[in-house]
């Protein structure tokens, strides 16, 4: 069945500006690019996958001939490259005016736990703690430039939490459970930097986005591998959202002006699964100010820890 695509969010003048996608090597990621590339702003792509980078590329270029992209290295399941990828764009002291935290995994149909190289369960990490170290590294280059930090959470940041008790699901591990408490980890982060910014006037802003449902991604089969009795997947595929259509929702977060409080934008259709980008309620579990705090805090502990201990 055809659909009426909703029409592309209006952008700002972006030439000049540089921004800098995590996950723009598949999914919903590559349309953020695109659509940052198409309003003239300079792209900084750190991937863990070189060739699907320049697949990406590729395809951009596809309807943006002239865009300025650069492939970075990222693996934010390894903290050795978070630092590595800060300190070089440190080092040659890039303008960063936009920072999309985009990346993220799921793996839903896998009962396993598993664990990064430097110790930390695999959602947790990637979704949370590796884009943690990456912005608070990125700081002084983001305050020069008064950036946006736009944060892509989920629904499942609507419905989860964070087990204080039980941080790396290592008394109960739940794929779903893990997956939803790190993207409320990164909500929290979210509103605790855009809370310290405004206290030290440091100029960062922040924005929130989810993409609703996007059936089309690599993330999608795991989202699907929940399996039930079907009627989720044909929901999701009826009202979910292109990859295309999703990404509004971040190009909102990444340039819409205002600071305070800071925007959420989602899919405005039935169960915000797909539709129009539009500003949305924010889930009110992730502006709580003692959570926010508590978990930069342990997030801080967390890696000073590892390193200062490396693992086995
Ligand atoms: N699709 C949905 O229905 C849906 C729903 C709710 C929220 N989201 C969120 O939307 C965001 C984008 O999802 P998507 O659907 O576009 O997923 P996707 O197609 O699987 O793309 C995920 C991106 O994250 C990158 N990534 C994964 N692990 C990484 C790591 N350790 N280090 C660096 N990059 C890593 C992937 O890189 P590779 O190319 O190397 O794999 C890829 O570029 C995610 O944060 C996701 O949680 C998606």
């Amino acid at each position: 069945m055809s659909r009426t695509l909703p029409a592309p969010v209006a952008m700002p003048d972006l030439r000049g500006r540089t921004a800098l996608i995590t996950g723009a090597s598949d999914g919903v990621g590559v349309e953020i690019a695109r659509g940052l590339a198409a309003a003239g702003a300079e792209l900084v792509l750190p991937v863990r996958n070189r060739a699907k980078g320049e697949r990406a590329i590729e395809s951009i270029r596809t309807t943006v001939p002239d865009a300025r992209l650069t492939l970075r290295d990222l693996d934010l399941a390894r903290l050795e490259t978070v630092r590595a990828l800060a300190d070089a764009l440190g080092a040659e002291r890039v303008p960063l005016d936009i920072l999309v935290l985009n990346a993220g995994i799921v793996l839903l149909g896998d009962p396993e736990r598993h664990v990064s190289v430097d110790g930390f369960e695999l959602h947790f990490q990637t979704n949370f703690l590796g884009h943690f170290a990456l912005t608070t590294a990125l700081l002084p280059l983001l305050q020069e430039r008064r950036a946006r930090v736009a944060v892509q959470l989920s629904l499942a940041a609507g419905v989860s939490r964070v087990r204080w008790d039980d941080l790396q699901s290592e008394r109960r591990y739940r794929p779903l459970r893990a997956y939803g408490g790190s993207k409320v980890a990164l909500g929290l982060f979210g509103y605790e930097l855009a809370r310290r910014s405004r206290a030290s006037g440091a100029g960062v802003s922040v924005g929130f986005s989810h993409p609703g449902v996007v059936p089309g991604t690599a993330i999608a089969p795991a989202m699907r591998a929940r399996g039930g009795n079907g009627v989720g997947r044909a929901l999701s595929e009826r009202l979910g959202g292109t990859p295309a259509q999703a990404a509004q929702c971040a190009l909102l977060a990444a340039t819409a002006p205002g600071e305070e409080p800071p925007a959420f934008f989602g899919p405005s259709g039935l169960f915000h699964f797909g539709g129009r980008a539009a500003p949305q309620r924010p889930y009110p579990r992730l502006s709580d100010e003692a959570d926010g705090a508590r978990m930069w805090e342990l997030a801080e502990e967390l890696l000073a820890e590892r390193t200062t201990t490396p693992a086995p």
